[in-house]
């Protein structure tokens, strides 16, 4: 018994340190296993501002990463309906419009919903960007799922409850009470709705949306139109106030362009934007661009395939992206563990585009009173708890 024991311990130990050398051969293991730095390296250089003219930035921006990202849709009003919210501790308003936009060809139909305090006179209005369906998101009586739509995370189901659990508490429903209570309007879409978040779903829908498009804008592109598109909805029907465009990871990446691209767009949250977001393309750490294109052929231009396994030779770079927001506030949003996400790369664009209006002087450093600041957090890619306070506090310092 004894030696068996034995045996069993030792083939314990033997798949352990197999197990040890498989992760860290596996680059994807080595990433989830390291942790982003706190603080500056010993031979840390401030990297040089970037300097291409804005001009030429946006065309690169354009033609080697998105597609065409000067989109002008038509957009016609399907159905709106606004009531007072219900099982809400403030007065609030619920409205709901479902938004037919077409960029020329195909038209295709949007769910956009807006909760929206009363008392509160031109509230801003945080515009987000969801994983899942307006009612999953906002699950207020009445507000109605997409039609077509298969995926739900909808009201204690078990997708819903999984992805909570691991991307954390607010990863599906940001805190709706507590954004009211701190003056905002909180609007939700569902971007796969308008192009499926799926390959060769997502590409279909661009085709169609854009067919012999000389340069057709990627998936990304669209769904940050669509903050545009909401922006301008809700301004014509409830009056202009300053509109915040919200969104994590994916949906980090289509609101910094939305926030570089639209006039409609006052402030920029991007939570953990990583990969063609505001994370460093010509570093080893964070997601690869080749997994990227493989992974979402249908996000990018493309473009971007020539660079797919060179990213160094890309002219263009994040920084030129984040230097587009001018003087708006953004917000970028990390978290430690999030290495896929490349927070330090984040952080080495950060200073590349904004010198030194971007303060944080470590990337421990939150200073949400200035216009371009750097949340770092403990913890792993999603939403959590720590995360909503620090995203209304910047907030409340560029939107008293
Ligand atoms: C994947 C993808 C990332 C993206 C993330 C997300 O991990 O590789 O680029 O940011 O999904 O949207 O959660």
């Amino acid at each position: 018994m004894r030696k068996f024991l034995e045996a069993i311990w030792a083939f314990l130990k033997l798949a352990a340190i197999a197990g040890a050398i498989a992760l860290g051969s596996c680059t994807t293991a080595r990433t989830i296993l390291k942790q982003a730095p706190t603080d500056l390296p010993k031979n840390w250089q401030m990297p040089a501002r970037v300097d291409l003219p804005e001009i030429r930035a946006r065309a690169l921006l354009e033609t080697e990463i998105y597609g065409e990202m000067d989109l002008s849709p038509t957009v016609e009003i399907v159905s709106f309906e606004q009531r007072p919210a219900e099982a809400l501790t403030s007065p609030a308003t619920v409205a709901q419009w479902r938004l037919r936009v077409s960029y020329g060809a195909d038209a295709r139909d949007m769910d956009l919903i807006l909760v929206l305090p009363t008392d509160v006179p031109n509230a801003p209005v945080i515009l987000s960007q969801n994983f899942c369906p307006n009612n999953s998101v906002i699950p207020l009586a009445g507000v109605r799922p997409p039609d077509d739509v298969d995926s739900t995370c909808s009201g204690g189901g078990f997708f819903g409850m999984l992805m909570v659990k691991i991307f954390g508490r607010y990863i599906v429903q940001p805190p709706l009470q507590d954004i009211l209570d701190r003056g905002y309007g909180l609007a939700a879409m569902y971007p796969s709705q308008f192009v499926p978040d799926r390959g060769e779903a997502g590409l279909a829908a661009l085709d169609a949306l854009f067919p012999n498009h000389a340069n057709r804008p990627g998936a990304l592109a669209v769904w940050s139109d669509l903050f545009t598109v909401a922006a301008r909805n809700i301004d014509t029907e409830f009056g202009e106030r300053p509109m915040i465009a919200y969104g994590h990871s994916r949906f980090g990446k289509t609101a910094l362009l939305a926030g570089a691209w639209s006039d409609d767009i006052d402030a920029v949250i991007a939570h953990q934007s990583g990969t063609l977001g505001a994370s460093a393309l010509d570093d080893k750490e964070g997601e690869p661009l080749d997994a990227l294109v493989k992974g979402y052929p249908h996000w990018a231009g493309e473009g971007l395939n020539r660079y797919q396994d060179r990213p160094k030779a890309l002219p263009v770079r994040p920084a030129d992206l984040l230097a587009l927001t001018g003087h708006k506030p953004v917000l970028l949003g990390n978290a430690r563990r999030d290495v896929w996400g490349d927070p330090w790369g984040a952080y080495k664009e950060a200073k590349a585009a904004w010198g030194v209006a971007f303060g944080a002087a470590t990337p421990a450093d939150f200073r949400p009173g200035d216009r371009k600041a750097y949340w770092l957090r403990p913890g792993t890619h999603g939403v959590v708890k720590e995360d909503w306070p620090a995203f209304l506090d910047f907030l409340d310092a560029h939107f008293p």
